[in-house]
């Protein structure tokens, strides 16, 4: 699955770096082992945020039952990309008037609604065009597992009603005419390596949603039950069993449904960004110089944290760790064993800030000017998180890989071209 050095200088000839691969080939083969462990009443939708390259989500369309989404802008580009809006769901706090009339007008089948605040605007929305808006209610819950590496939920914060308010908002959501319950959403947090905790997660979801539901005697149609589903990063962590995972959710969900039969036309999703792309691309720049200084030895890239900047341990991390990284063009010492032909560098970008450090005292084999360094598991959250136009670099030009083509998926771009 790793992207070898031959492959890698070829690409850098025909494409120059840096540049981005991703290999759909992989994720689609990923995406079928979770879909074929999961029972059908599971619609696994694509999110957006993790990486919304056009081809990416074109490749996507038909593998995928809808987007989650998280602003009218993906709205945008989830259409181009050929979506239905009927099967995208949006989600976010401070959804503004606009944003909300855009989906609304855009025709989006569900709005998460995040606050009776914007319950409000988004029922005037709908009754000033004489619609009504199916949503879900998103609830913060009490508490998340501690496995969930970053967590939206289990404690104050923006994202939802919390579950000791839900009943209010539920009540809210009902009396408002320009919207019509469909659901609840829960998401909760993310980067959860553990099944345990994930199956846990949910089940303490679905407790929170059979509780609201009988209370307000509701027959929902969707539970959005998040995900938060982790992929590997630092040394020492390990992939989950994706078939393991989906066949212990699925035994969980349909142990679930069976003792409460109000249930029984429900669907289930989960909304799934960096286990779905994450592991599936890799970043690649080339070593333009050396320097060896008081000791150390700065390995310098043509690329850096304005392309790929949760390899900074920048993105959601407390402690920066080594993203997986690997000099491409010498294969053998990367490792984590201590010879001299791996002597620890630092790997850094062009950017004058030290925050571009792109991986430090790393073992990777002795790089020289010319070498490739491939950023692995840099498919989610890396082009779509990172400050592509600080210093006024060009873009990385975004490669897909599918069959045996591999195609220019976003050309490299110029500062200028956002003037
Ligand atoms: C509401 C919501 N859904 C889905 C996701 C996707 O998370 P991940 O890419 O970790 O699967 C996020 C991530 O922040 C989120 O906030």
């Amino acid at each position: 699955m790793e992207l070898g050095g031959t492959e890698a200088e070829a690409l850098a000839k025909a494409h120059g770096t840096p540049f981005y691969l991703y290999d759909l080939d992989a994720a689609f083969a990923h995406l079928a082992a979770l879909r074929t462990s999961l029972p059908d009443v599971v619609d696994l939708f694509y999110c957006v945020k993790a990486n919304g390259n056009r081809k990416v989500l074109e490749a996507f369309r038909s593998r995928v039952a809808g987007l989650d989404l998280s602003s009218a802008g993906e709205l945008d580009m989830a259409v181009a990309a050929g979506y239905d809006p009927k099967h995208m769901s949006i989600a976010g706090p401070g959804k503004t008037h606009e944003d909300l009339a855009r989906c609304v007008d855009g025709g989006v089948g569900i709005i998460s609604v995040e606050s009776v605040a914007e319950l409000g605007r988004l029922g005037k929305v709908a009754r000033e065009r004489g619609k009504v808006q199916d949503v879900t209610l998103r609830i913060n819950p009490i508490q998340t597992p501690k496995e969930f590496a970053m967590r939206m939920g289990g404690g104050a914060s923006q994202f939802g009603v919390p579950e000791e308010e839900a009943e209010a908002a539920l009540d809210a959501v009902l009396a408002e005419p320009g919207v019509r319950l469909v659901g609840l959403h829960i998401y909760a947090g993310t980067q959860c390596l553990e099944e345990s905790a994930i199956v846990e997660n949910m089940l303490g979801s679905l407790a929170i949603v059979l509780r609201l539901a009988e209370q307000k005697k509701l027959s929902l149609e969707v539970v959005n039950l998040g995900g938060g589903f982790g992929i590997p990063y630092f040394s020492g962590q390990a992939a989950v069993d994706t078939p393991a995972l989906g066949r212990a959710l699925g035994a969980k969900l349909e142990e679930w449904r069976m003792a409460n039969p109000r249930f029984s036309a429900t669907r289930f999703i989960f909304e799934l960004g960096r286990f779905l792309i994450g592991r599936y691309g890799t970043y690649v720049a080339r070593v333009t110089e050396i320097k060896e200084t008081r000791g150390k030895r700065y390995v310098i890239l043509d690329g850096g944290m304005h392309h790929c900047f949760p390899a900074t341990g920048n993105f959601g991390s407390m402690v920066k760790k080594n993203y997986p990284v690997r000099n491409l063009s010498r294969g053998g010492a990367d490792t984590e064993v201590e010879s001299e032909a791996n002597a620890p560098q630092e790997i850094c970008g062009p950017l004058c800030t030290p925050m571009d450090s792109m991986a430090r005292a790393v073992r990777i084999a002795r790089a020289e000017p010319g070498d490739l360094v491939g950023f692995f598991a840099s498919g989610a959250y890396s082009f779509a998180a990172s400050p592509l136009l600080f210093l006024s670099h060009d873009t990385p030009v975004e490669l897909v890989k599918l069959g045996a083509d591999v195609a220019v998926a976003r050309e490299r771009m110029p500062a200028t071209r956002f003037w």
